[in-house]
């Protein structure tokens, strides 16, 4: 499941949590992906099936629920595959925020819906006032900040609201459940420092699944 050190278990690509309401969510991102050429198109339609998986109890299994001292983010962030497409076109997993914890400043690069699980978090996005054009400076402007609890949901549909980052305002650690159209742990993004303006490129890793070697797909 969300270890991979047992020679039993799945691989590091397709269902590594196998149940059926991964299953249902999997193949409704990939109905609405052949339906609709537009990713706003998707995400909403996605939003029905996903509050589903988000009031269910009991198909998360506690080692994707539990935080990570060796992340790769930081801050004992834990970041579990659930579903990993092996073409990179779709991934499902848990991410894990400890009490108080923060995730980087970061982007995604892909389309795609976010919902909390357990726990609390306050979400703070950012507007990129520059044009991109230097790949080591970004001018980042608050845009919106929010509280989320159980249930609710964002969408990610870049370039616009792509950059954000989440702490954890629960006493538990919270746990929110991803939904992204490219395998996101795996591919190089950025994070960022929005004091100083400074842009790093930024691969997160998952903490229950290799990533492929850099040229391979
Ligand atoms: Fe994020």
């Amino acid at each position: 499941m969300c270890d991979l050190g047992h020679p039993h278990q799945h691989g590091p690509f397709g269902f590594l949590v196998d149940t059926p309401g991964i299953r249902a969510i999997v193949a409704e991102a990939r109905r609405v992906t052949a339906e609709l050429a537009e990713p706003a198109l998707r995400v909403e339609a996605l939003r029905p099936a996903f509050a589903t998986l988000l009031a269910a109890d009991g198909w998360l299994p506690d080692a994707c629920a539990t935080p990570d001292e060796t992340s790769g983010m930081g801050g004992g962030i834990g970041q579990y595959a659930l579903y990993r497409a092996e073409d990179g076109s779709l991934c499902l997993f848990s991410l894990v925020v400890p009490p108080g914890a923060a995730t980087p400043v970061h982007d995604h690069l892909a389309w795609g819906i976010v919902g909390i699980y357990r726990g609390r978090q306050d979400e703070t996005i950012y507007r990129r006032l520059d044009d991109g054009s230097d790949p080591d400076r970004a001018t980042l402007d608050v845009a919106k900040r929010q509280t989320l609890a159980r249930g609710e949901c964002y969408t990610l549909l870049p370039p616009a609201d792509d950059i954000h980052y989440v702490k954890t305002i629960s006493e538990e650690a919270s746990v929110s459940i991803h939904l992204l159209a490219n395998d996101t742990a795996c591919v190089w993004r950025h994070r960022f420092d929005p004091e100083k303006g400074l842009v790093t490129p930024f691969r997160s890793g998952y903490t229950n699944a290799p990533c492929p070697p850099e040229g391979a797909r």
